[in-house]
């Protein structure tokens, strides 16, 4: 899998990938991260790639050329005549786990940050292929917004994460947030594990395990449970929190 990701703040992308399980994966030809610096393409001499928006109003835009030839750039490294491109934005589209899936299914993909009030719209129309929102708030570039964006997709290339760190059961791999979970010591400022998790019973504790997160689910995000789709006992266990 690669990524490609334009951007003013290459530094801040190649920090950060180099370390922990995506550092790994990089390291072990799992996953490539570059990174392309947008004002190497700028076209004047002071390597401006901002100018002031058209019709007037706050903050400066970046312009449409040197986003389109770092593109190009890219397109030309990558062998492709044209590269699936997301740009993110707060006005883009909710990430999701689902989303994450769609985009480890890709071999190449191109994150487009935008700094300053935006990009100009031109440039967006001809290479934008999906726009992602983070999350309904503002952050002062994409930069962190693509860095959770690879990491989610990431961690579900096959090999990226060891047994250990299975993407399967935590939270939305099975459409709820994930059961409590408990480490040694047994007890500790007073508060004891589960009777359950100690027991060795496995079926009981996958039962439990199971109860627990679709009762965190039921507290937290009740938007993701759908009561139609419960069994009885499901139902009887959430129905309480559910009504609240
Ligand atoms: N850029 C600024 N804020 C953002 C957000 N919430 N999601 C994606 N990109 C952004």
């Amino acid at each position: 899998m690669n990524f490609y990701v334009m951007t003013l703040f290459p530094e801040m992308i190649d920090a950060v990938m180099r370390e922990s399980i995506i550092g790994r994966a990089v390291q072990n030809g799992l996953l490539s991260v570059k990174t392309y610096n947008i004002r190497d393409y700028a076209f004047n001499k002071h390597s401006r790639v901002d100018d002031y928006p058209y019709g007037g109003g706050a903050g400066m835009l970046m312009q449409a050329e040197p986003v389109w030839q770092t593109y190009e750039a890219i397109c030309r490294d990558a062998g492709c005549d044209a590269l699936p491109v997301i740009y993110l934005t707060p006005k883009g589209r909710t990430f999701s786990q689902d989303h994450a899936a769609k985009i480890a299914r890709l071999d190449h993909v191109v994150l487009l940050c935008g700094h300053y009030e935006g990009i100009d719209e031109r440039v967006l129309e001809e290479i934008v292929t999906d726009e992602i929102s983070i999350g309904d708030y503002v952050l002062t570039g994409g930069e962190i917004p693509a860095m959770a964006v690879i990491d989610a997709v990431a961690r579900l290339i096959p090999g990226v994460l060891h047994n250990d760190e299975s993407a399967e059961t935590e939270s939305f791999s099975n459409g709820l947030l994930e059961y409590p979970q408990y480490t040694r010591p047994e007890v500790w400022h007073d508060r004891s594990v589960p009777e359950v998790l100690l027991s060795g019973h496995h079926a009981n504790v996958e039962h439990w395990r199971h109860m627990e997160a679709l009762k965190a689910t039921a507290v937290r995000r009740p938007d993701l449970i759908d009561p139609e789709t419960l069994t009885s006992q499901e139902l009887e266990a959430v129905s309480d929190i559910l009504k609240r």
